[in-house]
């Protein structure tokens, strides 16, 4: 099973959206997902309520889990969606997670988080992902030069677009209309497929 977090401490940049999209993509392709939301506040477990359709399936996750009894059901793969700030367990839950996920938005506000976020997140499989990106923005440009001097930034951009919104509206997934929206959580989902063909690949001896 490959444990997937979606993580930033800043609020709003995007965690509970990316790790909708990413499960309902695994979905999509045929995986078994399951999605665990550790926010008090519970954004994805109210989306999952309006949700019809029964995958991905949310889960009981306690973040000292390991998983092993997910995995042993079939789970292929588990998102982890995550409340904003440092909660005492989040070391032990980044270091069970075979990727994370850190959305950023291209603002100042955001940027100037990004830096603490990689040193936390040193020696790990992660990458930043530009979330919230408005439409033709010289901040873009700027924020990616940034991002990538601090860690690897996903090749996929998520734009800012009433789609995410208004998919979760019915407990969906943007991935599940067609646009431009669906067309970003598709090119997200295949770089974090080839981050998952990475881990699985067999080590050369
Ligand atoms: N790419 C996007 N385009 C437009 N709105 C977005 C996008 N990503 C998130 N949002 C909206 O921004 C708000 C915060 O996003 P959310 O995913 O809940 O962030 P977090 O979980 O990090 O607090 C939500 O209302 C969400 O619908
Ligand atoms: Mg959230």
């Amino acid at each position: 099973m490959f444990i997937l977090v979606a993580h930033t401490p800043k609020g709003g940049s995007g965690k509970s959206t990316l790790a909708r999209e990413v499960a309902v993509s695994g979905t999509m392709a045929g995986l078994t997902v399951a999605l665990a939301d550790l926010d008090p506040q519970g954004t994805t477990s109210g989306w999952f309520r309006r949700r019809a359709a029964e995958a991905p399936v949310l889960v009981r996750f306690e973040p000292t889990d390991t998983g092993a009894e997910l995995a042993a059901a079939g789970v292929d793969l588990l998102v982890v969606d995550t409340p904003p700030g440092q909660p005492p367990y989040l070391r032990q839950l980044l270091g069970r997670a075979d990727l994370v996920l850190v959305p950023v938005r291209p603002t100042p506000d955001d940027l100037l988080g990004a830096a603490p976020i990689a040193r936390s997140l040193a020696g790990r499989q992660w990458a930043f992902v530009l979330s919230q990106v408005p439409a033709r923005s010289r901040l873009t440009d700027s924020a990616v030069r940034q991002l990538a001097a601090l860690g690897r930034v996903a090749p996929a951009h998520l734009g800012f677009r009433a789609d995410f919104p208004a998919a979760a509206i019915e407990g969906k997934a943007a991935v599940e209309f067609t646009g431009k929206a669906a067309d970003e959580v598709r090119d997200l989902f295949a770089y974090t497929q080839t981050m998952m063909e990475e881990r699985n690949a067999p080590t050369e001896i």
